[in-house]
């Protein structure tokens, strides 16, 4: 059998699992409305007023954070399709792919309305990104349908972190509940992704390890493709909104805990070998993270000396 056909048994052994945690999802998520937090009552005409600079209340990096956090969720036709044709239409993921495509859906309309009425983005360069974004579109190869769980159980939690982060540094009551809302259904998301995983890591350990390790091993969040996105990613990073220690930290080492990788046993040899290198993975990131706020570290410390 290949790796495949047994990945797609797996899936369907699940799929009792999978209508159990998306049941417990919808009761779970509170239903919200984006217009009740978009503060309308801030808009005024782009024709009569023209944007300029001087009217964002923002920080920068914060604006760098809700702008690439609005072009990622901008991509979702692309996640759509890769989560909807991984699965037959009538199956329980069928299901949960609409019911997830509709509320992230949300997201994006939340946050682009929030930053318009605020005026804390440039609306023709964001929507000339948005664009280029878009046409660029999204893809991921995952060689079976599994990695594409533990994929999105890191990408929703890393997303979730992201978006609260940016509320939080906002230092502005309305841009954080604004991500406060959106975090949350991520949050929700992501507790419904780890959580598949966790069921089908119980029932073929081997299979959902190469899975795990295939997925974290070389994580890539989905707003790779955005324009500037490495110069973005580094602000963000620099203003601790996230980083390659979060990502570490406060997203794979806590997923790995819940999947309880280190403490399984009865793994024949491949297995075990993969669990030493998803251990690993987090490790690694850390000392790359050190030696980059190093260097950070030392850049300031020149300037200063010279300022
Ligand atoms: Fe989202
Ligand atoms: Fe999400």
């Amino acid at each position: 059998m290949t790796v495949t056909a047994e990945a797609v048994e797996l899936v369907v052994a699940a799929e009792p699992e999978i209508e159990r945690l998306m049941g417990e999802h919808r009761e779970r998520r509170e239903h919200w409305y984006a217009h009740e937090v978009v503060p309308w009552e801030m808009g005024r005409s782009f024709r009569d007023d023209p944007w300029d600079e001087s009217q964002a209340t923002l920080s920068p990096e914060v604006r760098t954070a809700l702008q690439l956090n609005l072009l990622t969720e901008d991509n979702l036709p692309y996640y759509h399709a890769k989560i909807a044709g991984s699965f037959p239409e009538d199956s329980p993921m069928a299901e949960w792919s609409r019911l997830w495509t509709a509320e992230e859906g949300q997201h994006a309309i939340a946050i682009r309305n929030y930053l318009l009425t605020s005026r804390n983005c440039d609306p023709a360069l964001l929507e000339d990104e948005r664009l280029a974004t878009v046409t660029k579109g999204w893809s991921y190869e995952a060689p079976c349908p599994i990695e594409m769980f533990a994929y999105t159980s890191a990408q929703e939690l890393a997303t979730r972190i992201s978006h609260r982060n940016a509320g939080v540094k906002a230092d502005c009551p309305v841009a954080h509940e604004v991500m406060t809302r959106v975090a949350v259904d991520e949050n929700h998301h992501f507790m419904f992704y780890r959580g598949v995983t966790a069921a089908m890591l119980r029932e073929a350990p081997g299979l959902v390890l190469e899975a795990i390790h295939g997925a974290l091993a070389d994580f890539r969040m989905p707003g790779t493709g955005i324009p500037n996105f490495n110069r973005r990613a580094v602000i963000i990073a620099r203003a601790g909104i996230y980083s390659l220690r979060i990502h570490a930290e406060q997203v794979l080492q806590p997923l790995l805990r819940h999947w309880r990788i280190e403490s399984l046993d009865g793994l024949d040899a491949r297995a075990s070998e993969l669990q030493e290198k998803i251990m690993a993975i987090p490790v690694a990131l850390i000392a790359q993270a050190e030696a980059f706020e190093m260097r950070l570290e030392r850049r300031s410390k020149t300037r200063s000396a010279t300022a």
